[in-house]
């Protein structure tokens, strides 16, 4: 991993707007590779936490990074847009684009910022826009730049970040690629300078006009979440041809066009960036004139994957009335604990729906998970969630759900039934222990503990 190693000429005065999963990161990253960074947020609840040394959110790695960026001097946090801007040469909007009803990406918070970015300007101003935005958006930033301030110069860049969650220290400071989408030759000079650290590193830079380096962002999420949509169709499949959809996926991706990754069928994908960028995305190539119908069917089939799993418990309970329910793991996905769009609590709504009872176990997101449903009742031992329960569902593959001891889990149980909806679980341990088990994709087992 790269180290702090810009220096002297290379090193930057950076402002940063947003301290949310992108923008955090990155101004910890940016420190870390020698910048002089200063961030700020509109929830200052969100920086009084910063200011004590907290993390608003759980992320591998980065309350220890942002401690030590801290300490060193070079990452500070101010409660103004206007503070961040003030003498600083790059300022990175990193603030949220939520979705409307309508699936169009909300970029009132962009322009907001643009305007406050403008107004506080002091001098020439490199604006990199980190969010993920509509094609176009960059455009539009420099037009609101220029309009507030004709007497300042503005170079407009898009930087869009491919952070995973729970992988985001490791990615923003090893970067697969660094996207840089500039038109003129400041603003591209500046972007290799604020990541000279990771191209002299090895770290490849890919320089792109401004539309392409917007639009590739929403093609690589469309993309991921196709492929994704595609192994959990293929699970339906295999599930009616008693085919094992893992075993398929396997042979897919030995082929090195295709890649082994983003190929485990389960209860499907969510999070902010998939669900939010696909509707985004879809609706902009119509807004062009280029309908995509295929992008709606991806979300369709992942709304099918959790109905899917809700079918395989209904079958096995036969009616879900007064039915205790245990979901093992309620993020999105592991190493997180962000429970935005998580297929668990779509899972946990129609289960409550149906008028079963839900205790969720998850190790670090059930308090998050609570605060967004909270007829379900959470728990951070999973022996405790499946007590007296009639089924368990495995909802997200953390390390702490994959490594549960199958025999306590049986014992608490009060029928031994497990869907494995992320097909985590040692199947066979399961069934010679009685637990009737019921993957994705894959025949289930019955153990005989229950007929
Ligand atoms: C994603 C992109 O990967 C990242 O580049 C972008 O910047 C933000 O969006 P993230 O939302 O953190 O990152 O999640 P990711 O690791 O990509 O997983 C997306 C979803 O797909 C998760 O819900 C995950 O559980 C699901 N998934 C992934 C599967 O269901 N099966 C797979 O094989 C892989």
């Amino acid at each position: 991993m790269v180290r702090g190693v810009a220096g002297g000429g290379g090193l930057m005065r950076v402002g940063v707007v947003g301290c949310g999963h992108v923008g955090l990161v990155t101004a910890a990253a940016l420190a870390h590779l020698g910048h002089e960074v200063l961030a700020t947020d509109a929830d200052h609840e969100k920086l009084a936490l910063l200011a004590r040394g907290g993390v608003p959110f759980f992320e591998p790695g980065l309350a220890e990074l942002v401690a030590e960026q801290v300490a060193a001097g070079r990452l500070g946090f101010a409660p103004e847009t206007a503070d961040v801007v003030r003498g600083r040469e790059l300022v990175l909007i990193c603030v949220g684009t939520p979705p409307r009803d309508d699936g169009e990406a909300n970029l009132a918070a962009v322009e907001r910022v643009a305007r406050a970015i403008a107004r506080a300007a002091t001098g020439p101003l490199v604006v990199v826009e980190k969010s993920t935005v509509p094609v176009g958006t960059a455009e539009r930033v420099r037009r609101t730049l220029e309009r507030e301030r004709p007497d300042v110069r503005f170079e407009v860049a898009s930087n869009p970040e491919f952070l995973r969650e729970g992988r985001a220290v490791r990615d923003a400071l090893s970067p697969d690629r660094i996207v840089v989408g500039a038109e003129t030759e400041e603003a591209r000079a500046a972007l290799r300078r604020l990541y000279e650290p990771l191209t002299r590193a090895g770290h490849r830079l890919i320089e792109t006009d401004i539309a392409t380096a917007e639009l590739a962002k929403h093609a690589c999420n469309a993309f991921l979440a196709t492929k994704v949509s595609f192994v959990n169709a293929l699970a339906r499949i295999c599930e009616r041809a008693g085919a094992d959809v893992r075993a398929v996926a396997a042979v897919m991706g030995s082929d090195p066009r295709i890649g082994p990754q983003f190929l485990e069928a389960g209860l499907g994908w969510g999070g902010y960036c998939f669900p939010k960028d696909l509707a985004a995305f879809g609706r902009l190539a119509g807004d062009l004139g280029y309908p995509f119908p295929l992008l709606e069917e991806v979300a369709r089939i992942n709304d099918e994957a959790v109905a899917a799993t809700l079918e395989k418990v209904r079958d096995a309970l036969w009616t879900l009335e007064d039915k205790r329910v245990a979901l093992l793991g309620l993020a999105f996905k592991p190493d997180t604990d962000d429970v935005r769009f998580s297929p668990a609590l779509a899972l946990a709504e129609l289960l409550l729906r149906e008028g079963a009872s839900v205790v969720g176990y998850d190790p670090h997101a059930a308090a998050a998970a609570k605060a967004e449903l909270p007829e379900m009742c959470v728990t951070e031992d999973p022996y405790e969630a499946a007590a007296d329960a009639h089924c368990a569902v495995v909802c997200t593959a953390w390390d702490e759900v994959r490594s549960l001891d199958l025999e306590r889990l049986r014992a608490v149980m009060r029928y031994p039934i497990l869907v494995d909806g992320r097909n985590a679980l040692d199947g066979e341990r399961a069934a010679a222990l009685g637990f009737s088990y019921h993957p994705i994709g894959r025949p289930s087992l019955d153990g005989g503990g229950v007929r």
